[in-house]
């Protein structure tokens, strides 16, 4: 079946891991990567894709409905998926409107392009789809309940690894009760509320996600993962917020792109399904894994760069913990994480040290900058 589906973000992390699988793996299907390009945005994580047939870019910021809506209707669009966003918690603490107006006004003008665009069509909603791409940080934190740790009461491929353990009794399943924190989790909360209730008042067919936190190539390094690789690399300090026991619970970006491909096709209209590999880390332990991981494919004697790690002042409003209960998925779709989370982070800390000059492109610029004025404030 031929498909005309508009991927918002699509020059991200996260987007662009999707792009490349949907142009890849669906020849037949028109892709279309709509992204406004901020400092997040990075067309180079696409340059294998950009030459397809079945691919276009457009630049344009989501809030910009009247775009949105011609470009629907010149595509003849049927269905979004929907990654643009503001996404990094420090930042939204510094700058909550930009949030606000990107993760839910830039959300509300899709929702609004598509039931305007959709609904005039004879056969309206028929085959129609809006795939909302959120976060499990909408329903808060879990307590540590297991600070030692407790064998995990589910397991996966991704938490097969030897270190795996779970910090508490309790999971984030869909029906939780959100409780954002962040300016970032409130923002992202408030447009999950929108999707739902466009598909409540307008029978807009949407289907919403919410995704524990994703590591791999291709993230921008202002996160934990690429920021420690990098530091790591140049000898710099790794500054680690509080004490380093918070735990996040994370999964291979490919693996995030293959859950939202099978839930685009086969997911129930009007669901929330939520996605992880229940694979819980403190982030000292990780912070130490990526060490000796860094330190081994560098020649280094492993843990030689312990001594880089550097407590912080906290996180304002920090979350102490996030676990995905994803059971749903796996039950209602058969999808399951591809990777043991060990072998995912050697790839991913090879991927980054390989790509020195992805990296330097990235990093210069506003983002010296940002980082001068983050640590200046410690
Ligand atoms: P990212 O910050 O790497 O990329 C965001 C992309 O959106 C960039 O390409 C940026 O240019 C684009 N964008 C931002 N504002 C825009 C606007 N107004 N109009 C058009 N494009 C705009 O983000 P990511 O980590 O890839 O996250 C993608 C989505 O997945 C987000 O919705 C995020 O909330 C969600 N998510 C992320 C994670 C994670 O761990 N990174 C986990 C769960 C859910
Ligand atoms: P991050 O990658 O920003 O993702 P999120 O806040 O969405 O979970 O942070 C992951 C964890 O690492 C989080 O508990 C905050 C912590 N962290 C640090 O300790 N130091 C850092 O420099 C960064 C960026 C994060």
């Amino acid at each position: 079946m031929k498909r005309n589906i508009i991927i918002t973000g699509g020059a991200g992390f996260i987007g662009s891991h999707v792009v490349r699988l949907f142009v890849n793996k669906y020849p037949d299907y028109r892709i279309i990567n709509l992204d406004k390009l901020t400092y997040a945005g990075n067309l180079a994580n696409l340059k294998d894709v950009e030459d397809k047939p079945n691919y276009r870019f457009v630049k344009m910021d989501i809030c910009d409905f009247q775009g949105v809506l011609n470009l629907m209707k010149e595509e003849q669009v049927d269905g979004i998926i929907h990654l643009a966003a503001e996404s990094h918690v420090d930042r939204s603490i510094k700058d909550p409107f930009t949030f606000a107006q990107t993760n839910v006004m830039g959300t509300l003008s899709l929702l609004q392009a598509a039931k305007l665009c959709w609904e005039s069509l004879p056969e309206k909603y028929h085959g129609k789809r809006f795939y909302h791409i959120s976060t499990d940080e909408v329903y808060g934190a879990l307590e540590l309940t297991h600070p030692a740790g407790i064998q995990p009461p589910f397991s996966t491929k991704a938490s097969s690894g030897k270190n795996h353990l779970a910090y508490g009794d309790k999971f984030f399943t869909e029906d939780l009760k959100y409780q954002p924190h962040s300016p970032y989790s409130a923002a992202k909360a408030s447009s999950d509320h929108f999707v739902r209730a466009f598909h409540d008042t307008y029978g807009l067919p949407t289907v919403v996600t919410n995704c524990s936190n994703n590591y791999g190539p291709c993230q921008f390094p202002e996160k934990l993962i690429p920021l420690f690789i990098n530091n790591i690399r140049h000898r710099k300090p790794l500054p680690v917020y509080g004490r380093g026991e918070n735990v996040r619970d994370w999964l291979y970006v490919v693996d995030h792109a293959r859950a939202i491909d099978a839930i685009f096709h086969q997911g129930r209209i009007a669901e929330t399904y939520n996605i992880g590999g229940f694979n819980e880390w403190k982030n000292i332990d990780i912070i130490r894994l990526l060490i000796r991981t860094v330190d081994r494919l560098l020649g280094r004697s492993e843990g030689e760069d312990d001594r880089l790690i550097t407590f912080v002042t906290d996180r304002a409003g920090h979350d102490m913990r996030y676990a995905i209960d994803s059971t749903k998925l796996q039950r209602e779709l058969g999808w399951e994480p591809s990777l043991q989370f060990e072998e995912g982070i050697e790839l991913t800390a090879r991927w980054y040290l390989d790509n020195q000059q992805w990296m330097d492109n990235v990093t210069n610029g506003d983002y010296l900058k940002y980082y001068e004025d983050m640590y200046a404030r410690r």
